[in-house]
């Protein structure tokens, strides 16, 4: 039997703290619920330490995601640990991610501390650790720039000190594959009781080898690596979670090694990522991006049609993309529907399903074939929605060449319908002044992208609309056939948000007041 890589996702921590890419913690749930689909072995589900919200969001996963183990990260200080142990305490099985840079520069520039304090500290924080779980990860913060000697002498130390995992960063993406592989060998032979450890990676990916670098030390006998949904994280992002996986799956006939990830819940994964960040995936990206199984040139064509792997190295079901683009119609009942959401790894409760089940029949109406991706981005708006303050009741646009773009939006909410007009330099201008007007909410919107979510003319519209009020910045999204409904849809899903998020901040935070 091939050996087990174990598949450590960060997406919710080395992801989640880069630029644009920020979560709410009902957002984070949803993720770490469709990693546990896909079935990784650890969630880091953030940094407790860092902030309360942070601490929370960690304790929520602990508690509703059991089925994975869940990680905190934490610096080698006892605050830090103390706090990851507080908000992984409700986990099934909790795991301490403690680390401590290594290399000259940062123990120098950064920590200030000499390399025996650095040793000490370490060891430290993995015994503390360890006093409530026997599943303790170290981390050598830029373990790639680190001298060597030094590297095994602090893994000594805290391999004694009861760590189960030792994981080597290439913290810069600094590092090529030929000296991170023998890195890792060098590690595993000099370090004492080097096999009573599981050797873990995680590299970024600066120049653009991440990936590469991963799978040179799962040659050289890592059996961790860790990775993010997209590729996501700070700078270039850390190495890609659905490259690694297809990679050591589709050429085990060189590496002789497995993951336990179910690869066809990957294209979900992606998806919900995409979903809630609201950054879209390159489309030539590999495994996940729009071309990644698309044959454009003629010559291609013909030989995929000849026979698949004359051009097809992975089958695009493999990694759960829907290729069966004609899935369902008017015709199709609950069952069908419920059976398409459990194929692609979705889980929603009774009523959000028969929501869901209703928006699709009113699509099936105005648009003959609904795809799969079609019903995804139904899910999407459904997991998504905000909670509704307002709803939209009727909006009306004219627009032209010789017209002034403008707008008549009604909406309804607790306080009953009101109808208001905007005029503004185009008909989504108009439509965003109309809903500012009713709603109250000085929303500003910052970035708006729409993407058709299959091919035709009668194809889905998915629009994205990050949108600011003050200090915060949230994601609205929603999808329609028309365009311009799923522009106003989605803006006033972001105002819901911001209308919420206000409500929400103003018992802790008077500056919302
Ligand atoms: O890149 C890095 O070194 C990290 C560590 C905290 C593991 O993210
Ligand atoms: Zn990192």
């Amino acid at each position: 039997m091939d050996a087990l890589v174990r598949i450590f996702d960060t997406t919710l921590r080395d992801g989640e703290q880069s630029p644009g890419f920020s979560m709410n913690p009902g957002e984070k749930l949803e993720l770490a619920r469709q990693l546990e689909a896909l079935r990784v072995d650890v969630i880091e589900a953030g940094f407790p330490i860092s902030s309360p919200g942070d601490l929370e969001s960690v304790r929520t996963v602990a508690r509703e995601v059991r089925g994975v183990a869940v990680a905190g990260l934490a610096r080698a200080n006892p605050k830090d640990v103390d706090a990851a142990i507080e908000a992984l305490r409700p986990a099934a099985r909790p795991r301490v991610h403690v680390f401590i840079a290594t290399s000259p520069i940062h123990m120098e520039h950064k920590l200030r501390m000499s390399a025996d304090e650095v040793v000490a500290a370490a060891e430290a924080a993995v015994r503390q650790a360890r006093r409530f779980t026997d599943d303790v990860e170290f981390s050598a913060e830029d373990a790639s720039r680190s001298d060597v000697e030094f590297l095994c002498r602090v893994f000594d130390r805290v391999i004694r000190a009861g760590a189960t995992v030792i994981n080597v960063p290439d913290t810069v993406g600094y590092a090529t594959p030929g000296e991170y592989a023998a890195l890792i060998a060098t590690l595993r032979e000099r370090v004492p009781d080097s096999d009573r450890v599981t050797w873990s990676v995680h590299c970024h990916d600066d120049l653009g080898l991440a990936v590469a670098n991963s799978v040179a030390a799962v040659a050289a006998g890592a059996r961790q690596v860790e990775c993010t949904i997209n590729g996501i994280g700070e700078r270039a992002g850390n190495a890609a979670l659905e490259e690694i996986v297809m990679a050591l799956r589709t050429r085990r006939d060189v590496w002789g090694v497995r993951t336990g990830v179910d690869t066809t819940k990957l294209y979900r994964a992606s998806r919900l990522l995409v979903a809630i960040t609201g950054v879209p995936v390159q489309p030539n990206k590999a495994i996940v991006g729009e071309n990644a199984f698309a044959h454009e040139a003629g010559i291609h064509q013909h030989g995929v049609l000849m026979h698949r792997a004359t051009y097809e190295i992975m089958r695009p079901e493999d990694v759960g993309l829907p290729t069966n683009r004609l899935v369902l119609g008017k015709h199709s009942g609950r069952h069908a529907f419920r059976r398409v959401l459990e194929d692609q790894g979705v889980r929603l409760d009774e009523a959000a399903l028969n929501r869901t089940f209703e928006r699709f029949k009113a699509l099936a109406d105005r648009k003959k074939q609904v795809a799969i991706e079609d019903i995804l981005a139904l899910v999407d708006q459904e997991v998504r929605a905000a909670p509704a303050r307002f709803v939209l009741e009727a909006f009306q646009v004219t627009t032209g060449t010789a017209t002034a773009p403008a707008a008549s939006v009604t909406l309804r909410s607790a306080d009953g319908l009101a109808t208001a007009t905007g005029t503004g330099d185009g008909p989504v201008d108009a439509l965003c002044q109309a809903v500012n007007q009713i709603t109250g909410v000085r929303a500003q919107l910052l970035d708006y992208a729409i993407r058709a979510v299959t091919g035709g003319t009668d194809a889905l519209g998915e629009v994205t609309a990050r949108v600011r009020e003050g200090d915060v910045v949230v994601v609205g999204r929603a999808s329609s056939t028309d365009v311009l409904e799923a522009s106003v849809l989605a803006y006033l899903d972001g105002v819901n948000r911001l209308a919420a998020a206000r409500a929400g901040a103003r018992v802790e935070d008077p500056a919302w007041a």
